[in-house]
């Protein structure tokens, strides 16, 4: 009797279980399909390999791209939190600073830059802007949107300021911040920070800087130059991919967030809860409580890896290799009768160089010639500079003597060739 019990229970939970598919399966039946399979989706995605090497994404180094594949670690295991703690070292070390509010956002370094423009910037707070390219622009209007009274100082593309120009600026203004581009890689140029940071301590005010185009490339001391905060990407001299982007901010910068009266405007990038997420100022023991959204741990793994490669080097030996590559660039260039974009040598990024187009050819044929005889990515500028220049970037894992020979050895074929002629 009770096996006859047990036997109609289990047929009965069948049956249910049974049910309830044909229930699903039904009412899927019941919506006929309006779309169909897209065809673009149905063989594997295959790409080629390139030399990217135009100043958007440079090619990771193997550490950080191989990490990609790594078995996915749960969100809040111990082994992801260290990953967290390994990737603010590595940050700290890249740019010589001991600021504790040291890690990285999820997103481009565009991210980066309203995040730090959301949280150190007040409405009405007053921002000076050195605006002498794209970037500074970008800065200038990402302020503006955030609320602030921004007051721009601009010169022609190709410029820089001079730390006379600086002072002047931030005694006639009186900013609570200023912002400032140290590579601006829409021209080329190398905006110096010695200096900056000392003023803006004696005229009290906050120093943003975009070190993009310049970290993990040009020696940069954040806490010698006294730079308050400072953002970066995941792609350039960080040796990663696109997908991250490291920040810092000191402990001037951190007693503004502190004082603030109106909290950041965008909740998750909010530094209080990144601090809480980055276990800055979170327990480990409270790691169930402290997410401010989901983490890609892949991309920690990418981050972490490209940070320990860039360490395992010595930064100071990263800062030699790119300024050699640099300089075999320019050698090549004047040897080829490329005329540089920038007249005084000092004033170029060792990362990313512009040449003017020569006479009689076409940058865009010279683009195209590069990326389908040779598989090299190189750009023909940007906004102002756009069709008017040659931009060869080489940087992170790229920055060798052998990626720049070969990029220059296929330049000189475009250059010869009347495939690229106007
Ligand atoms: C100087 C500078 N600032 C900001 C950015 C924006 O970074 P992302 O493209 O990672 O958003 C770039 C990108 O190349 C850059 O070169």
């Amino acid at each position: 009797m009770e096996i006859n019990l047990g036997i109609y229970l289990v047929l009965l939970i069948t049956s249910i279980k049974d049910v309830s598919c044909w229930n699903d399966r039904n009412r899927i039946a019941s919506f006929p399909m309006q779309f169909e399979k897209p065809d673009s989706l149905k063989s594997p995605l295959e790409t080629a390999p390139r030399l990217l090497a135009s100043g958007g994404p440079s090619n990771p180094y193997n550490r950080s791209f191989d990490s990609l594949r790594l078995p996915m670690l749960g969100m809040m295991e111990n082994a992801t939190i260290k990953i967290l703690f390994d990737i603010q070292d590595g940050i700290r070390y890249v740019l010589q600073t001991k600021n504790v509010y040291t890690f990285a956002y999820h997103g481009t370094g565009s991210t980066g830059l309203s995040a730090v423009i959301d949280n150190m910037i007040e409405p009405r707070d007053k921002v000076l802007v050195f605006v002498c390219g794209y970037w500074g622009d970008k800065g200038a209007r990402t302020a503006q949107r955030f609320g602030a009274n921004v007051v721009r100082i601009e010169k022609p593309p190709g410029s820089r300021f001079t730390l006379n120009e600086i002072e002047a600026g931030i005694k006639q203004h009186r900013p609570n911040i200023l912002f400032i581009v140290n590579g601006e890689s829409s021209t080329g140029v190398f905006q110096p920070l010695e200096g900056i940071g000392n003023l803006c301590h004696k005229y009290n005010c906050i120093t943003i800087v975009d070190i993009i185009a310049t970290v993990g490339q040009q020696p940069f001391k954040m806490d010698e130059y006294k730079i308050d905060v400072v953002y970066m990407n995941s792609q350039k001299g960080c040796g990663g991919i696109a997908g991250l982007s490291p920040v810092s901010f000191s402990p001037r910068a951190m007693s503004k967030v502190k004082r603030r009266r109106n909290i950041a405007r965008i909740l998750h990038t909010d530094i209080n809860a990144q601090a809480d997420a980055w276990f800055i100022t979170k327990p480990v023991e409270l790691k169930h409580d402290a997410l401010a959204h989901s983490i890609s741990v892949s991309l920690l793994y990418m981050l972490r890896e490209g940070l320990a490669r860039v360490a395992e080097e010595g930064i100071e030996n990263v800062w030699e290799r790119h300024a050699d590559t640099h300089s075999y660039i320019q050698f090549r260039a004047a040897k080829l009768g490329l005329e540089s974009f920038i007249a005084n040598p000092e004033d170029r990024l060792h990362g990313t160089s512009h040449f003017n187009a020569p006479p009689g050819k076409d940058v865009f044929k010279i683009v195209d010639y590069m990326l389908e005889k040779f598989s090299i990515e190189i750009s023909p500028g940007i906004l102002t500079s756009f069709g008017k220049i040659i931009r060869i970037a080489l940087i992170g894992s790229n920055s060798n003597r052998e990626n720049a020979a070969r990029i220059m050895n296929a330049l000189e074929i475009a250059l010869n060739s009347a495939d690229t002629n106007l």
